[in-house]
Parts: structure tokens; C-alpha cells; sequence
């Protein structure tokens, strides 16, 4: 435990997502009123830090951003560890970050973002700085927390983008190909593809067989069902089949839409989902997580608990040490009990063992 802190500043960092700024607030508002600190807001990630580009939050400028997407304090993908980078700079980009906010005699650095962003939080931790972690994305894919915040809304988007699908897919008796974000992970391809009613569901996490899949689309349309919706996630590898080969810049979505026509002669198109899924104004399940991660980090801060992310573990908050949280990736476990689910109702995986 450290000593509890006056001065703090927030950064976000990583690619953005819907409740991004009902954290700031959730933080903010808490630090201010609760606490009675003074916050800082870096601009653009940990540019901003290395930058020294920052703003005195007040009460006032947090209100009205609850609803609102994307951050009010911008995002970047800096990675201020990596060496290769401090070739523009005198000095390196850490001993930068360091010096900064020691000038502006910051006692916390809150810290919100996914696991690229969780890992550079606990270096400089490591370097003497004293940090708190917020996890937030839309791929679900922080390790040490059950929620982050960003998934709900995404969920809602591709899900509602699958919905869609299925009246044009019937029209033309077609199959229609979905590609979802996710990053490495199928935490979003799985939720939306079932609230979707996706008839096949590709994971990162599961190996799969093209003849399984096309035994499967082949069995529906003999069964008279006039289409066909795949959801895809986009760190699906599509592997090569007969004369098939998918190329090297091709998108998991087109390179599977093309298999799929090859192997089964039935007319398939291909959608990716693209960034639609992380724009716009949070669900109210995220606005609620977001603020609930956003008062619990900053009573971290306020308690001196350093070094550590705020986390919800089923139900209840807790906080995470930051090295038990860097270099992991929480992926969908195989024996996950929604994809067991699933299979009751004949989802297909395309994969050869039936796991979960
Ligand atoms: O981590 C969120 C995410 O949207 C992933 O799902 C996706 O792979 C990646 O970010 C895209 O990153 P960028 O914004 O750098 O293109």
C-alpha cells in the first residue's frame, strides 16, 4: 500500500470503445467529490505522458459525457517501451513520462485500457510510478477480470448487424458471411453469433475443418433451408483447401466467403463489421460498469492500492495485481458452457472434436 493520493492524472489508452468517457467521469467525479483530489487529463494515450500534453479537469467539464462514445481525452497506440522508438528523442520515452509527472507533482497515474495498455501500466509501476488499471475493450479479452467495459455495447451493435442479415440472406437464398472484431479472441463473434442466431460460429479459439463446415451448409440446404448465416471472428485463420488458398492481405470474413462458394457451389457474400462495432454512445450495461471500474479505481487511489486493476470478479469489484495481468490474454475457454449451449441447438463450430 502506498500513501493515498492528491493529484492524479487519467490517460486512455489503445484502440477506443463505447464508455470510455463514463470511466473519465466515473474516475474523475469520484476523485473530486469523494476524495477531494485534483485531476489531470493526458491527451492521446501515453503520448500525452511522454508529451506532456494535459488539461486540469473540473467537475464541469465531465458532465454531459456519460452517453457520449469514443474519449473526450483522445486515444493512441504509443507503446512507450518499445526501444526502437526513442531514436527521435533525447531522452527515452520512459525517463519522459517519469519526469513529467514528477513536475506536475502527479501522486497517481489511472491508467484505462486493454492488455497492451494494462502491461505498460505496470512497467512504469515498476519504474516508481504509481499507477492504477482500468480494463476496457470490446474484445473481452483482459486476463483478471470477467467484465470490461466496451463489449456489451459491441455486442449489441454486431448482434443487431446479424439480425439484419438474415432478411437479404433469405431473399437471395444465400450465405452471408459476418466478420467480427476480437482481436485473438472469440468473446464477441460467440455472444453476438448466438444472440444472432448465426447457424455457424468460427472461433480463434477452436481448430475447425472445412469439410465439417461444408458437410454442415450442404445438410442445410437439403434440409430446404433457403440460406445460411456464418459469423466469423476476425482472428479466425482460414486454411488453405484443394486448390484454395487464401491471400496474404485477405480478411478472414472474404477469404471464408470465397472457401464457402468453392467448396459448396452455393452463392455466399461477405460482410465485415469493421469499426462500427466500437463507435458510437455505450449500452446501459457498460455506462453501469464503466462508472462502477471508474469510483472503485479511483478509491484505489485514494487507499494507496497501487500497482493494481480494478476488476470484477462474477459480480463483486476487486483489484488485480498489474503482473498477474501483463503478456496474458483472456481467451474463450473450450469448454466454455455457451458453446455446449449452443450445440444443443445445432450451432455449428466446425470443429472435428466436440468440445464444450
Ligand atoms: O482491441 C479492439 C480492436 O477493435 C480489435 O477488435 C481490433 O483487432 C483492433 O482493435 C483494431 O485496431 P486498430 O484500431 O489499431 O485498427
Amino acid at each position: 500500500m502506498g500513501k493515498s493520493a492528491k493529484k492524479i492524472g487519467i490517460l486512455t489508452a489503445g484502440g477506443d470503445c463505447p464508455g470510455l468517457n463514463a470511466a473519465i467521469r466515473g474516475v474523475g467525479k469520484t476523485a473530486m467529490i469523494k476524495y477531494g483530489m485534483e485531476v489531470y487529463g493526458f491527451s492521446s494515450g501515453y503520448l500525452g505522458l511522454i508529451n506532456n500534453e494535459y488539461q486540469k479537469l473540473g467537475e464541469k467539464s465531465l458532465s454531459g459525457i456519460l452517453t457520449l462514445g469514443g474519449t473526450i481525452l483522445g486515444t493512441s497506440r504509443e507503446k512507450p517501451f518499445k526501444h526502437k522508438e526513442y531514436d527521435d528523442y533525447i531522452q527515452s520515452k520512459p525517463d519522459m513520462i517519469l519526469e513529467n509527472c514528477s513536475n506536475l507533482g502527479l501522486d497517481a497515474l489511472v491508467c484505462i485500457g486493454g492488455n497492451g495498455t494494462m502491461k505498460t501500466a505496470g512497467k512504469l509501476q515498476e519504474l516508481g510510478l504509481n499507477v492504477v488499471g482500468i480494463p476496457k475493450t470490446i474484445d473481452n479479452d483482459v486476463w483478471g477480470t470477467d467484465q470490461t467495459f466496451g463489449f456489451d455495447s459491441a455486442v449489441n451493435i454486431a448482434t443487431e448487424a446479424i439480425d439484419r442479415m438474415h432478411t437479404t440472406a433469405n431473399s437471395h437464398k444465400r450465405i452471408m458471411v459476418v466478420e467480427v472484431m476480437g482481436h485473438h479472441t472469440g468473446w464477441l463473434t460467440l455472444y453476438s453469433g448466438v444472440a444472432g442466431g448465426g447457424d455457424v460460429i468460427l472461433l480463434p479459439e477452436l481448430e475447425w475443418d472445412p469439410e465439417i463446415l461444408k458437410n454442415y451448409l450442404l445438410k442445410r440446404a437439403d434440409q430446404g433451408k433457403p440460406y445460411s448465416i456464418v459469423v466469423v471472428a476476425e482472428g479466425v485463420k482460414v486454411p488453405p483447401h484443394g486448390k484454395f488458398k487464401s491471400k496474404k492481405w485477405e480478411s478472414a470474413g472474404s477469404a471464408l466467403a470465397r472457401l464457402i462458394e468453392d467448396l459448396t457451389g452455393l452463392e455466399t457474400r461477405e460482410t465485415i463489421l469493421g469499426y462500427i462495432q466500437r463507435g458510437g454512445t455505450p449500452s446501459p450495461r457498460d455506462r453501469v460498469i464503466a462508472t462502477e471500474l471508474g469510483a472503485y479505481a479511483a478509491g484505489m487511489a485514494a487507499a494507496g492500492e497501487f500497482g493494481h486493476m480494478a476488476a470484477y470478479k462474477g459480480n463483486n469489484l476487486i483489484s488485480v495485481p498489474l503482473e498477474e495481468v501483463a503478456g496474458k490474454t483472456k481467451m474463450v475457454p473450450v469448454d466454455h458452457p455457451l458453446l455446449g449451449h449452443a450445440r444443443t441447438i445445432d450451432t455449428c463450430f466446425g470443429d472435428i472434436k466436440k468440445q464444450g
